[in-house]
């Protein structure tokens, strides 16, 4: 099972980043992640650009989130709410409306930060993916605020979890988000949307 990554940061020492390179450690042995690489070369949403041949990055981007089993938000905070670099990338991958990508996925959030927010990123990352009719795995809810009691990362930019309670709830938060793949849990939304479609375009 695949799980695609999707990052919020785009600095190259990235607290973010590094959580990615902690979970295989910690997430079921079938479960394989891949961290999107193209999130800095998907262009500021213009709907005029939104047609039919979308440019390129976003075309990736779209394809990438297609092939995925489930995906995982991972995101710092930015005044009190979604990096826009992240908001940005869900507002493509949400069109076309009734044929986005993103509907009937499983997902997650987690929120790392060095201070002592993240839970309004959460809120609201979780909230928009939510309205996009995407299954979001809300408990646990995980925040490693204060990041650096929590982590330690590696001068080659990787990370381990060497918080026992982090390190188990990001355990749990991996394992329902698979079962939740595997459940295919995101169907009931599809259908949803389906009728919804039906109902509204004939
Ligand atoms: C932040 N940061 C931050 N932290 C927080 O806990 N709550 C907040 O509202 C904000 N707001 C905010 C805005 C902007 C524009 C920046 C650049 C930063 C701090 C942020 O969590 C910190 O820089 C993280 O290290 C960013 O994540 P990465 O890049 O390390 O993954």
């Amino acid at each position: 099972m695949k799980i695609l990554v999707l990052v919020g940061s785009l600095r190259a020492g990235s607290i973010n980043r590094a959580v990615a390179s902690a979970l295989p450690a910690l997430a079921p042995a079938d479960v394989e992640f891949e961290v999107f690489e193209g999130m800095g070369d998907v262009p500021l949403y213009n709907q005029d650009l939104d047609t039919a041949e979308p440019p390129a990055a976003v075309a990736h981007l779209r394809d990438s989130i297609r092939a995925a089993d489930a995906l995982l938000f991972l995101t710092p905070e930015y005044n009190h709410s979604i990096p826009g670099v992240l908001k940005n990338a869900i507002d493509w991958a949400s069109r076309p409306m009734f044929d986005s990508c993103l509907t009937g996925k499983s997902a997650a959030v987690v929120v790392s930060g060095p201070g002592r927010g993240g839970v309004r990123a959460f809120i609201a990352t979780a909230g928009i993916l939510r309205d996009l009719a995407v299954h979001v795995i809300l408990h646990p809810e995980v925040v490693l605020n204060e990041a650096f009691t929590k982590l330690e990362i590696a001068a080659d930019g990787t990370a381990t979890v060497v918080d026992p309670v982090s390190a188990k709830l990001l355990g749990v938060l991996l394992d329902q988000l698979r079962l939740a793949a595997l459940e295919r849990a995101g169907d009931t939304n599809q259908r949803t949307l389906h009728a919804l479609r039906s109902a509204l375009m004939g």
